[in-house]
């Protein structure tokens, strides 16, 4: 599976949107602990100060020139959290699979040394598979929400 990840431009209507009906589609929005973006207005306000602050990365999932998906990773003070969202009808043709192993990659050239973490909903069987898959243990549970916390294995930490 070929994929680019893209990173977001928000000069660029397409990519805002994207991003937007991937994440405010009903079989998505559930996997997500946040609510959705009521509108575009408060999407693009989300996305722009997330991005100006250095708060989050947004990158846009591409295969074949087409729009799949989206990731982004979270700045922490001492950890990256990676999260991902495919449009439902590209989930399970190893799009998830090929940006776990390619934003790994580009967070250990990050120039700051930090844990590579994720969180995800306990039922999320396809997520856990995912994450299980490139070297994520489960560091945490918090067991009224439903929530693992994972985290990559100490010696892939980033560099
Ligand atoms: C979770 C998500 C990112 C995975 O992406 P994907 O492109 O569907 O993943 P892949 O096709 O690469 O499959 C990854 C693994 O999931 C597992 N998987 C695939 N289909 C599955 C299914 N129907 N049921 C359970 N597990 C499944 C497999 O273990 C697979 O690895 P393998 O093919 O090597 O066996 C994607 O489904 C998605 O966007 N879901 C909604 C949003 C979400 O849950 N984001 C994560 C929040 S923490």
């Amino acid at each position: 599976m070929t994929i680019k990840l893209v990173p977001l431009d928000l000069n660029n209507p397409d990519h805002v949107d994207w991003v937007y009906r991937v994440r405010t589609h009903p079989d998505v929005a559930t996997h997500f602990f946040a609510p959705a973006p009521e509108n575009l207005m408060d999407h693009m306000q989300f996305l722009s100060n997330s991005i100006q602050n250095h708060e989050r990365d947004f990158f846009i999932v591409t295969s074949q020139d087409q729009m799949k998906g989206y990731c982004q990773v979270i700045h922490h003070l001492n950890s990256y959290e990676l999260g991902f969202a495919f449009h439902p009808k590209w989930w399970g043709k190893g799009l998830g699979s090929a940006s776990c192993k390619q934003l790994i990659q580009l967070v250990q050239d990050y120039p700051e040394r930090k844990q590579i973490t994720l969180v995800v909903k306990k039922e999320n069987k396809r997520a856990l598979a995912l994450y299980r898959k490139f070297g994520f243990h489960i560091v945490d549970e918090k067991v009224n929400m439903g929530q693992y916390s994972m985290s990559l294995a100490g010696e892939n930490l980033c560099r």
